[in-house]
């Protein structure tokens, strides 16, 4: 017989899942080092618009196709198709993002997690803001404690996927998730106080179009998928477990607000630090732990802020992550029909092994020459191949698979059940026919070179 799919217990516990997924190092780390390195102001914007225009209702077509389907990706997309098209490929393309994906958050995830370590031993106590600096840069280049703690990591992730979704996603969300906010806040306020925030707002908030190269439109597109969590299947999967009175639209709104939201507060609260000490914006993937022991090693109970924020980050990353690893074994228990516990134990395993190189890409031990080859280091690659590309690709697919394969009057009837948002249907299908597929699509010709519109701007 076959089992009955699992739900969310609540409109609560969904939003908390959903928001879990889209909140986590994507805005708290990967946002605001990024946004340093494209030159701030302009990129934001870029990202705030690409959320809300193209983001948001990629989103909702994955919603739709997850609640009608009650499948997760690869299934889905075949069982709307008839027998022998190839959409299923791009259930298939979602899996491997995620598995890409999953690898090298696992990394910084680890990264949080030797923080709290570092903090409990009280690294930062007497230092100066520059040795603080340097102690990140020593974890980089250490193989051994990098592997250990990306093993660990996901050694969580699997304790948690192990005992399903509303048991282990939704409770721990339903925690997670707002404690997390608080205390970001909290922290935001305090940056508020320090003398470089002017600076920072302006950087942040002030757009210099010229600060902003081709690619940069690419790296906000991306951003904005990466952020929220869509065109790998995950709101899809999420949207499988909804019921059908459950508001979509509204919920989804919800989302890309919170997102936007915790993705500003986190800049406006790391860059304050770094105008105030003279860092540098451009400060790479380290610029989270770079920067926030730096003020806490000014307060008074160091120890136990640091610790309580890296630990909060570390369950904000694990929100997130689960999600991706939910993906995974849904899809494996769905087309292998092997039981939950041996998916979450194989797609752990692998991803432990896909995420060695990455871990060790600052360390020089594996494929010293790699960054001489490609320009990147490994785990830049794989965060450059998956966000700037993979991602954009697949919302390019997904959300022409809603406007022109998907049968009309079942798109229709999905958008408008359980919303009182009806009015959005007409809106939302002239983003999802013409306005996100056109924007998108001129985005990646642009960056492969196909196509140059900076040169129609410049007399
Ligand atoms: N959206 C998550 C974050 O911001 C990252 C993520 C990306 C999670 C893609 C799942 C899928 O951290």
């Amino acid at each position: 017989m076959k089992k009955e799919r699992e739900h969310w217990g609540s409109t609560f516990g969904f939003i908390m899942a959903t928001a879990g997924s889209a909140i986590g190092l994507g805005s708290l780390w990967r946002f605001p080092y990024i946004v340093g390195q494209n030159g701030g102001g302009a990129f934001v914007i870029l990202y705030i618009i690409f959320t809300f225009l193209i983001g948001l209702p990629v989103f909702l077509g994955e919603l739709i196709i997850g609640r009608r389907t009650q499948k997760s990706a690869v299934l889905a997309y075949k069982s709307l198709t008839p027998e022998g098209s190839n959409w299923g490929m791009l259930g298939y393309l979602n899996l491997l993002t995620c598995f890409v994906i999953f690898s090298f958050y696992s990394v910084v995830a680890g990264w949080c997690l030797c923080y709290i370590l570092m903090s409990l031993s009280q690294f930062s106590v007497g230092k100066s803001p520059q040795e603080i600096q340097a102690i990140f840069d020593t974890l980089l280049a250490s193989p051994g404690i990098n592997l250990f703690w990306l093993f660990v990591f996901i050694l969580i992730n699997i304790g948690i996927v192990f005992s399903g979704v509303r048991k282990g996603i939704e409770k721990w969300s339903k925690i997670l998730t707002p404690a997390f906010i608080i205390f970001l806040v909290v922290l935001f306020a305090y940056s508020c106080t320090l003398p470089g925030f002017g600076q920072a707002v302006n950087f942040l908030l002030v757009p210099y179009w010229d600060r902003l190269s081709g690619s940069g439109v690419l790296n906000a597109l991306g951003m904005a998928f990466f952020t929220l969590s869509v065109a790998l299947g995950i709101i899809l999967t999420y949207g499988s477990y909804m019921k059908k009175d459950e508001d979509m639209p509204k919920n989804g709104a919800i989302v890309a607000c919170m997102t936007v939201l915790i993705s500003l507060f986190a800049s406006l609260m790391i860059f304050p630090i770094v105008f105030t000490y003279g860092f540098s914006p451009q400060g790479g993937p380290g610029l989270v732990f770079k920067t926030m022991p730096v003020i806490f090693a000014q307060l008074p109970g160091n120890v136990l802020i640091s610790s309580i924020f890296f630990t909060l980050l570390l369950f904000t990353a694990l929100t997130s992550s689960i999600s991706l690893l939910e993906v995974i074994v849904a899809n494996l228990i769905e087309i292998r029909e092997v039981k939950r516990h041996r998916a979450t134990w194989f797609a752990g395993c692998l991803t432990f092994v896909l995420g060695i190189p990455s871990a060790l890409s600052y360390t020089g031990s594996l494929f010293p020459s790699w960054e001489k080859i490609y320009g990147k280091n490994f785990f830049d690659t794989m965060d450059y191949l998956t966000a700037s590309w993979a991602m954009p690709i697949a919302g390019l697919f997904s959300v022409l698979f809603v406007a022109y394969v998907m049968n009309k009057r079942d798109v229709e009837a999905e958008f408008k059940e359980g919303t009182s948002w009806k009015w959005l249907y007409p809106i939302w299908l002239f983003m999802v026919r013409f306005l996100a597929p056109a924007a998108v699509l001129v985005i990646i010709l642009q960056e492969a070179g196909l196509l140059n519109f900076s040169k129609l701007f410049k007399s």
